[in-house]
Parts: C-alpha cells; sequence; structure tokens
C-alpha cells in the first residue's frame, strides 16, 4: 500500500483516493463519527479544525467518504487528533493507509516527531500504531470519557528524523 504525496488531491484520478476535507464533508464524516466511536466529536470540533487549518482530510470510495484524519502540526511537531474508518470497511487496510498518508503530510510540513493519544480499550487501533512505528511513551490519568467515570490514555509517539 503506497502513502498519498503530500500536497496531492487525487479524487480524479481514482475511484479510492485521499484529498483535504472540506466543510460539505462534514454530514458525511460527522455520520462516520458517530458509528465509529461511544464518545464521538460534535461537528462544531470538526468545523473548528477546518477553519483553524489543520490538516484534514478524507478518504473517498466511489464517491462517498469512507475515512478521515486531523492532525495539527507546530513546531516540528504533529498531533494526531483523529483517525477514523466507517465501521462496515474496518479490517481492509485503510486505516493504515490513512495513517501512513497522515505520516508523510506531517513529515512535508517539517513535523519530527508525531503523538497521538489512544484509550487502553482499543487494541486495535494500539497495533496498526505499533506496526507503523509508534511506541508508547507515557499516560495521561483520566483523559477520556468513559461508561462510569473516565479512561486513561495511551500517549504514543513516532520519530520521523531520517526516514526517506
Ligand atoms: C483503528 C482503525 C482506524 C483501524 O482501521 P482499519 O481500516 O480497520 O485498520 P486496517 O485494516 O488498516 O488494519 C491495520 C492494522 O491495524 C490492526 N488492527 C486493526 N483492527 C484490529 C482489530 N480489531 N484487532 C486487532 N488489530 C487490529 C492490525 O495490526 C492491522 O494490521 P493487519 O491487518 O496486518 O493485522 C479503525 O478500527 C477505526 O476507525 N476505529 C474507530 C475509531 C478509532 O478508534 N480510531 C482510533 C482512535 S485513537
Amino acid at each position: 500500500m503506497s502513502a498519498l504525496a503530500p500536497d496531492r488531491d487525487d479524487t480524479a484520478a481514482a475511484p479510492n483516493a485521499l484529498r483535504p476535507m472540506r466543510e460539505d464533508d462534514l454530514d458525511a464524516v460527522h455520520a462516520i463519527e458517530i458509528r465509529a466511536y461511544e464518545f464521538p466529536w460534535t461537528p462544531g470540533i470538526f468545523r473548528d479544525c477546518l477553519r483553524a487549518d489543520y490538516p484534514s482530510w478524507v478518504l473517498i470510495e466511489d464517491g462517498r467518504v469512507l475515512g478521515y484524519f486531523l492532525m495539527s502540526v507546530a513546531a516540528g511537531e504533529a498531533h494526531v487528533l483523529n483517525v477514523c474508518v466507517a465501521p462496515e470497511a474496518h479490517g481492509c487496510g485503510h486505516g493504515r493507509r490513512l495513517l501512513r498518508a497522515l505520516l508523510s503530510i506531517a513529515r512535508g510540513r517539517g513535523a519530527e516527531r508525531v503523538f497521538l493519544e489512544v484509550r487502553p480499550s482499543n487494541p486495535g487501533a494500539i497495533a496498526l500504531y505499533h506496526s507503523e512505528g509508534f511506541n508508547e511513551i507515557g499516560r495521561r490519568p483520566r483523559y477520556y470519557p468513559a461508561r462510569g467515570g473516565r479512561e486513561d490514555a495511551l500517549v504514543m509517539a513516532i520519530e520521523l528524523l531520517g526516514e526517506g
């Protein structure tokens, strides 16, 4: 699977393609978000990210949004804000494609390391991040809302320096 060149919109060339997220994607994006997460982002959070010009991309298949990611990049560090694939399309390699594109775009914007938080109760995502080279570097106690209380976050990071 190949990562997307960071600055290309390839939707014209391929039926399954990555392109920057637009405001008119937000209904489709949020429809995936509420099916994928027990504690989803609100539409306003996505809108704020777009207006803040955070790198935000969608994966399109047959004209429909299948997944997306958002991150912030500043001072040589990128922070993954959200990576998500529509539940009916899990397990087909889309999450890995999104993550590789995210890393490529972060590198293209000068990031030397990338951070993320993930729930310890999300072993699929943790396995994906490990398999792409992320390591656990810490834990944020009670970071996430959870049923009946809060859940810690695992903090993971990858160094991009020296990679191709
Ligand atoms: C995490 C997520 C993005 C993975 O997307 P995906 O398209 O299903 O993942 P892929 O098919 O690309 O799988 C890539 C790797 O992830 C791991 N993985 C994915 N789902 C897994 C599962 N249910 N159990 C164990 N490992 C899993 C595997 O290592 C897999 O590699 P393999 O197929 O070679 O074994 C997707 O499950 C998702 O959107 N979940 C809901 C939102 C979410 O939790 N996002 C992460 C927030 S931190």
